[in-house]
């Protein structure tokens, strides 16, 4: 039975928003593993890769993956690497169905691009983001394939998604 929905997908495709939208709808909680992560450690993302490395991110990342895996009636984004780990994949899919997100990287440029919070992204030169946000796109693919279902949020509305995603769950329940 799974009693969780889990938001995958890559940077900038919309999983926080939609995400609390979705989970006002269904009147269930809202977490956001990311923010657990700043929580836990007291210290933002990008202070983390910057002092520690990308490494000890995703230790904290499968940290937080775990504590929230045990929740029951929650909508969980997580972060746009965290189904690449097969043990976060595992011990998410047990109890929540796994949605991923995905959008024309172009689409993820212009969400993306004011923001510099994200470290993967942080290049230092912009005109390489869109070549970075590609690559990466292409070399997570499989796993972001390995999930319940993935929904094109490029140019769709919020309140659209929520209703795609509650048929979606509709038709997979029922
Ligand atoms: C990452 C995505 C970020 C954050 C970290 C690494 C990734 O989360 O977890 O910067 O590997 O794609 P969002 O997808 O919520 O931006």
């Amino acid at each position: 039975m799974k009693r969780n929905i889990v938001l995958s997908g890559f940077m900038g495709t919309g999983k926080s928003t939609v995400g609390k939208a979705l989970a006002q709808r269904l009147g269930w909680g809202f977490v956001d593993t990311d923010e657990q992560i700043e929580l836990l450690s007291g210290m933002k993302i990008s202070k983390i890769f910057s002092e520690f490395g990308e490494d000890v991110f995703r230790r904290f990342e499968t940290l937080i993956v775990f504590n929230v895996s045990r929740l029951s009636n929650y909508v969980i984004s997580v972060g746009g690497g965290t189904l690449i780990n097969p043990y976060n994949r595992e011990i998410l899919s047990k109890n929540s169905l796994i949605i991923t997100f995905m959008a024309q990287p172009e689409v993820i440029y212009s969400r993306v691009c004011s923001n510099r919070d994200r470290p993967l992204l942080n290049l230092g030169r912009e005109d390489l983001i869109l070549e970075r946000i590609r690559d990466l796109l292409e070399k997570r693919m499989k796993y972001y394939s390995m999930s319940d279902f993935i929904l094109d949020t490029s140019f769709k509305e919020i309140f659209e998604l929520v209703d795609e995603i509650i048929d979606q769950i509709y038709n997979i329940v029922f």
